[in-house]
């Protein structure tokens, strides 16, 4: 059996107390006041069952999510093959390579459709039974084999001069293994769709492999849309990775934020998320280049973000594209941006409107009828200093919105004044002391105004996933959330998502440092910053406590320069917390932060509750440096672990190690 980790402790001091704590950081002190636990000096978390500061909004932790860091192509979109479409360059079919001795190009003159205006054309009149000659493709930094496993490539292709077979197989890159294959027998003279299964044998799971589609007898043939689906979640068609999905639904998220983040923007208005675009067969979606430098066949467009929020139980948050994009290219208010505001209604209608209306109609042509809920919407992205305009622009979103959907809830991504938003969304990206420097914000600031969605925000210490030192920042900054959250109803940690398999150079499959979740071909991990995510989204209360603290241990922190002049120097406190309560089972959820490299014994004291039971459990999450991290070769290296803990009463002492998040649980019935 574990050691218990906690003692009786008895403080004769009094529990007369239920303040918010409100003493974060100081600037260095000239000389302190008499501090009545001074004695001691042993840190004290004070707790106030019988004072609820306010309620733990439900819809607290959500999700972000945009086209990054190949979050879906090359992530949690299932599709394998890399530029399906041949729509990635105009003018070469990149990522994918000849078999053979072919001569392959890009063929403007034949067309599957206009939204796929352009094919592969594959003339192997040398093919012979000693020289197959076709093409290949690698996927995204490789094509994941598994054993047992059944794959389902699909094309389409046409020959006039060609009658067959085809082989379709799965190999690895150095040409040894052939892990399944399948033959089409022929092809047709106009353009058909052809679909093969692929079943894997019991051979070990590898991603050094290629897709092929080879012939051994000679022809010309036309190719598009060239797919490779693996198992996916639930089976689904056109669907997602199943343990991606997996990682995210054990945070319970309440919400997803989709499709951006400066996705949504794009470069230009071009390039922005041009949803009508991304609907219907995905054969006829023509795709867009995403502002993060890569090709999007939008395989994964708004039907799909729509069912991702029905498989994991979230709520849409959908931004709607507000008149600007990052280039600086925007649209004025008035009747220029008419066209746009329409297009936001016509989207809102597409995602909840009931089958008589339009483009309810064509959801369910689409493949879903039933109409999706939707309480919140957004108006662009991170609006401030973008044109000067924002205010006027989202006044025209409001009114319209407003007036067709009066229970929608609107958020303004910038500060406005002609309108009262429901919500305001601010984005944070800091430095763990920042971040801990921070982690009272909320506490000071006025409840007259809209409610806050933290809509982005990381502690980006950590390439490419966060290491400790971030989730310790993180846990902080959530502690502030937490605390806050009658004011801070919604947050969400950006970006999700990393593809770890290629992270400098040219094509590099990271655009930005710092991801919650990281993951290559065949495998797929959680950052410590994520198992922090998973213990606060999961364990929390619906009730407020009142909380205080004395004797916090601080460390200095000298702040960057801003702006040419250097800030004072600041002492951090190296302890965070804050207690919520679950009113029916009345459990108090007690979360620690010890951001310091060593253990600290704390008192714990709790006025207002009639009864703690002695035993419960906690749950730990600990790294043996800052430094120390999750990666694909360790990928459960910090993972929280669950603890026996006994001697829990009114008033206890316990030891939180060094780098530590804990979730105390305190029943109180
Ligand atoms: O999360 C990465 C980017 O940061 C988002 O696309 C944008 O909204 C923010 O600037």
């Amino acid at each position: 059996m574990k050691k218990p980790l906690i003692s009786l402790f008895v403080i004769a001091a009094s529990l007369a107390w239920a303040q918010t704590d409100s003493t974060p950081v100081s600037k260095v002190p000239a000389a302190a006041p008499a501090d009545p636990h001074a004695a001691s000096a042993v840190p004290v978390l004070q707790i106030d069952a019988g004072k609820v500061t306010g309620k733990v909004s439900p819809m607290l932790y959500g999700l972000m999510t945009e086209e990054i860091n190949y979050s879906y192509e090359g992530g949690l979109y299932g599709e394998l093959i890399r530029n399906r479409s041949f729509k990635a360059n105009p003018t070469w079919p990149i990522y994918w390579e000849a078999v053979g001795n072919p001569a392959v190009g890009l063929d403007q003159n034949q067309p599957l459709n206009p939204a796929l205006d352009v094919s592969l054309k594959v003339d192997a009149g040398a093919a012979s039974e000693k020289a197959p000659a076709g093409i290949a493709n690698g996927g995204y930094w490789g094509i994941p084999v598994k054993p047992d496993a059944t794959y389902r490539a699909s094309f389409y292709a046409k020959s006039d001069n060609f009658h067959g077979p085809l082989t379709v197989a799965i190999v690895s890159t150095n040409g040894k293994m052939i892990f399944a294959s399948a033959k089409v027998p022929k092809i047709s003279p106009a353009w058909r769709k052809y679909t093969v299964r692929l079943r894997t044998k019991n051979v070990p799971a590898s991603k050094d492999n290629v897709l092929e589609i080879t012939t051994t007898t000679p022809g010309t043939i036309w190719f598009q849309q060239v797919s490779l689906f693996p198992p996916t979640f639930d089976n689904q068609p056109n669907g997602f990775r199943p343990d991606i999905m997996e990682l995210l639904a054990a945070m319970h998220p309440q919400f997803l934020r989709f499709p951006g983040g400066n996705y949504l923007e794009g470069n230009t208005i071009s390039e922005r998320f041009d949803w009508k675009k991304t609907i219907g067969p995905v054969e006829y979606r023509p795709g867009h280049k995403s502002p993060w430098g890569y090709w999007s066949t939008d395989g994964m467009g708004l039907l799909e973000f729509l069912e991702w929020c029905q498989d994991l139980h979230m709520q849409p948050l959908l931004a709607v594209y507000a008149g600007y994009s990052l280039g600086g290219q925007h649209v004025s208010p008035g009747p220029d941006l008419a066209p746009y505001v329409q297009d936001a209604l016509e989207e809102i209608e597409y995602v909840t409107g009931s089958t008589s209306t339009k483009w309810g109609a064509q959801r369910a042509r689409d493949g879903h009828p039933a109409p999706f809920t939707l309480h919140y919407v957004e108006v662009g992205n991170e609006d401030y200093n973008r044109s000067s305009e924002y205010d006027g622009r989202f006044a025209q979103f409001y009114d319209a919105i407003k007036a067709k959907y009066p229970d929608l809830q609107i958020i303004a991504t910038a500060p406005v004044t002609s309108r009262t938003p429901d919500l305001t969304d601010e984005h944070y990206y800091r430095s763990q002391e920042d971040m801990e420097a921070n982690a009272f914000q909320y506490d000071k600031r006025p409840r007259t105004g809209p409610k806050v969605f933290v809509g982005e925000w990381a502690t980006r210490v950590g390439s490419p996933t966060p290491n400790m030192a971030a989730a310790l920042g993180d846990a902080a900054w959530m502690t502030g959330m937490e605390r806050n959250s009658d004011l801070v109803v919604m947050a969400s940690y950006a970006p999700l998502f990393v593809n770890v398999s290629r992270l400098r150079g040219q094509d590099r499959s990271m655009q930005w440092t710092t991801d919650l979740i990281g993951y290559d071909a065949l495998a797929s991990y959680g950052s410590p910053s994520y198992y922090a995510q998973v213990m606060f989204s999961t364990m929390h209360g619906d009730e407020i406590l009142a909380t205080d603290s004395h004797n916090i241990p601080t460390r200095e922190w000298q702040p960057r320069p801003f702006r040419g002049r250097t800030p004072p120097p600041e002492q951090l406190r190296q302890i965070f917390f804050d207690a919520t309560r679950d009113r029916q089972s009345g459990i108090i959820y007690l979360k620690v932060v010890n951001e310091a490299g060593a253990a600290q014994n704390v008192h714990v004291q709790i006025a207002g509750a009639s009864t703690i039971r002695p035993d419960d459990e906690a749950v730990v999450l600990a790294g043996s440096s800052p430094e120390d991290t999750n990666s694909i070769e360790q990928p459960r290296k910090i993972d929280p672990r669950t603890e026996e803990v006994h001697g829990l009463s009114a008033d206890f002492t316990r030891e939180f190690p060094p780098c530590s998040i804990t979730v105390l649980k305190l029943r109180t019935k």
